[in-house]
């Protein structure tokens, strides 16, 4: 238990109260000042590029569709019927003329305006359509990637991605959707979000990586970037072949010939790159296959969503490149599934890690959690010494943040202009 005194040190994320898992008030107050408040990404523009293309998903309870109009634009609205409430198309993507109600039949054109209504004589005189409009919401894109928030105050979606907008703008220009999954878990939805700002559990947690190539997230620094989000790198290059192979054997089964050696030069750092609350990034490295040959760029990102304190839903979307042939994408989503989503090995790990911690933090023995690794100034560690992977630099910074939306008393929502 830290001591009173030390409890300043709250205030700046290098230890949070445990409650912030376990608390039902906690995961309202998360819905309201965090969901409700910060730009959540949506989809990639290549899902929805054809007018009357759309796309819906939901902000934990609030259902919402992303329509391109004729005019090519792109609009977000509640899906709501202005009705009666009935959600207007419960798809989760789809190409539609208009969008009629399946209950009475109120029909909305692509641009949300209400152009029908069944026996409309008999609401008088002065019934005005325009007024039951669907109810927009703030809708933008970044490169390939749309967000949208509920937030009509919210700072641009440039202003809000902050320092982390030059490195993301890097992997998300020509890419598209290859494949999506969703699961749950038994744990707090921020277990996962940290999870991807860690790199000083992999050693121990995906024990294959660490036989086959020890320390390698020493090689690496983890930096938080303003307002919440972060950078993850580590180096894999410069690895003996032999432990790699007995690493790979005893991670696979996979008996590979003796003298097989590789050393892998390649002094490009891997990155996970975060974005407050909930999102995170995980671009593959580009390769030079050689003769001019340079391989896929895909990837995958992930979203985290809270189903009360205790239970989490992951949405993994898996993208390549849009240049990519056929052979080129099945590599990549094979690549993906054997590692990452509800059948992935490394997410296998993580979900049980999770569970364990999520019964751990109901313990009445400890009340803090620390996020104390790596103590040099700055936001990565100020000297070439002090940069390491496993520091928890962005940790810092998120619940840094974190703290300030959930200080922050606002309206719940309101509709955008
Ligand atoms: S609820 Fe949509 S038309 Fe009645
Ligand atoms: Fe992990």
């Amino acid at each position: 238990m830290i001591s009173p005194q030390e409890k300043g040190a709250l205030e700046a994320g290098w230890y949070v109260d445990r409650k912030i898992y376990t608390s039902d008030e906690i995961v309202q107050k998360e819905k309201e000042r965090i969901f409700y408040k910060t730009w959540q990404f949506a989809c990639l523009t290549s899902e929805i590029k054809n007018p009357g293309d759309y796309f819906s998903l939901k902000i934990i309870d609030q259902p919402i569709i992303i329509i391109r109009g004729n005019d090519n634009k792109l609009r977000a609205f509640y899906n709501a019927c202005t009705h009666r409430g009935a959600v207007l198309n419960n798809r989760p993507c789809g190409n539609e003329k208009v969008f009629q109600c399946i209950y009475h039949a109120w029909t909305f054109n692509l641009k949300g305006d209400l152009i029908g209504v069944p026996y409309e004589k008999a609401y008088g005189p002065d019934f005005d359509k325009k007024k039951l409009a669907l109810v927009p919401v703030r809708v933008d894109t970044f490169h390939d990637l749309v967000f949208i928030t509920l937030n009509p105050n919210a700072p641009s979606l440039i202003e809000y991605l902050g320092e982390v907008a030059p490195h993301l703008a890097k992997y998300v220009q020509g890419i598209e959707v290859i494949g999506r999954n969703s699961w749950t878990y038994e744990g707090n939805w921020k277990l996962w979000h940290e999870n991807f700002r860690d790199n000083y559990h992999p050693a121990f947690t995906h024990r294959g990586f660490q036989d086959s190539i020890p320390h390698y997230a020493q090689r690496g620094g983890n930096w938080g970037f303003e307002p919440g989000h972060s950078m993850l790198q580590w180096i894999y290059g410069n690895h003996d072949g032999e432990s790699f192979f007995k690493g790979m054997q005893r991670y696979s089964n996979i008996e590979f010939p003796k003298g097989d050696k590789i050393i892998c030069e390649d002094p490009t750092p891997s990155e996970i790159l975060a974005v407050f609350p909930n999102l995170d990034f995980q671009p593959g490295q580009q390769r030079d296959l050689g003769g001019g040959k340079m391989g896929t760029r895909d990837g995958f990102i992930q979203t985290a969503y809270p189903l009360g304190p205790n239970k989490a839903r992951i949405d993994l979307v898996v993208y390549s490149s849009t240049d990519d042939d056929p052979e080129t994408r099945q590599a990549a989503l094979e690549n993906k599934a054997g590692y990452i989503g509800s059948w992935g090995k490394t997410s296998a790990d993580d979900t049980e890690a999770m569970a364990r911690c999520q019964i751990g933090l109901h313990s009445l023995g400890t009340q803090f959690t620390p996020f104390a690794r790596g103590i040099a100034p700055g936001k990565g560690g100020s000297t070439e010494e002090g940069i390491d992977g496993r520091d928890e630099y962005s940790l810092r910074e998120y619940y840094r943040v974190y703290k300030q939306y959930l200080d922050r008393e606002e309206p719940v929502a309101a509709a955008a202009e």
